[in-house]
């Protein structure tokens, strides 16, 4: 098994589950040719993102690190008429791109980018009091992942859905002596996630176009 056999095989699921799509192409080359990370999630990941925002039945989506916004297209394409997202993220470079493929997508009504670090944006949206979001993305830095899931379930209800990307980090997880940032963030997570009595939760290892990772996934039991 090796990496180009993963993007290979997401390659063939794709074919048979995912229409090609032109706006989120766009998306993916607006942001290459603006000298972005190439590190959106893939199109197996987008997919399964909304599919789970539909699970949900999700009308107010949150989303932590936007990036150029293909992944919010994938959420935002999950929502009924009167929905909203928002999407925090901090370089403002990121924001102005995922700003211009929302456009191009004909959904930036849908969707308000709000610039600045996460752990501001998550603390304005708690002191607005706005209504809770139905589903949580959680994809900024890694190292502050604990918290933003504790943002995130200061601003959830009970059955919101909680998706924290990027928590295997090549296995790199299991080593406690890791000196890595990300590593750190996503231990402390897991070390909150064994105490915390509100949600209920699991980690998929994946495979496929981004290599080895995965995901956390938290229902919201109660608040
Ligand atoms: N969700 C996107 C990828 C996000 S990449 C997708 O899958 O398409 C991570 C993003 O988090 C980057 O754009 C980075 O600038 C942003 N970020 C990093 N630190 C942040 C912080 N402290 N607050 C908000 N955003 C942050
Ligand atoms: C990184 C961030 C991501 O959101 C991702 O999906 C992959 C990698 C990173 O910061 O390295
Ligand atoms: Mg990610």
């Amino acid at each position: 098994m090796n990496p180009e056999q993963w993007a290979e095989v997401d390659r063939y699921f794709n074919r048979h589950q995912i229409a090609d799509d032109a706006t989120l192409d766009a998306a993916l080359e607006a942001s290459a040719a603006a000298e972005l990370p190439t590190i959106a999630v893939s199109a197996a990941q987008g997919k399964l993102l909304q599919l789970f925002a539909r699970m949900v039945g999700a009308r107010r989506i949150l989303e932590i690190g936007t990036l150029g916004g293909y992944s919010t297209l994938w959420l935002a394409r999950a929502l009924p008429q009167g929905g909203r997202l928002v999407t925090l993220e901090l370089e403002s470079k990121h924001a102005e791109v995922a700003r211009a493929n929302f456009a191009r997508a004909g959904v930036g009504g849908l969707i308000e980018v709000r610039v600045g670090p996460a752990a501001h944006g998550l603390a304005r949206l708690a002191a607005e009091k706005c209504a809770p979001f139905d589903l949580v993305f959680i994809d900024a830095d890694k190292a502050s992942i604990p918290e933003y899931f504790e943002g995130a379930l200061r601003l959830s209800h009970v059955g919101t859905a909680i998706v924290v990307d990027n928590v295997v980090r090549q296995g790199a997880v299991v080593d406690a002596m890791s000196a890595d940032e990300g590593v750190r963030g996503v231990r402390r997570f897991m070390e909150a996630l064994a105490n915390e009595k509100r949600v209920s939760a699991t980690t998929i290892q994946t495979v496929g176009a981004k290599g080895y990772d995965g995901f956390t996934l938290a229902l919201v039991n109660a608040i």
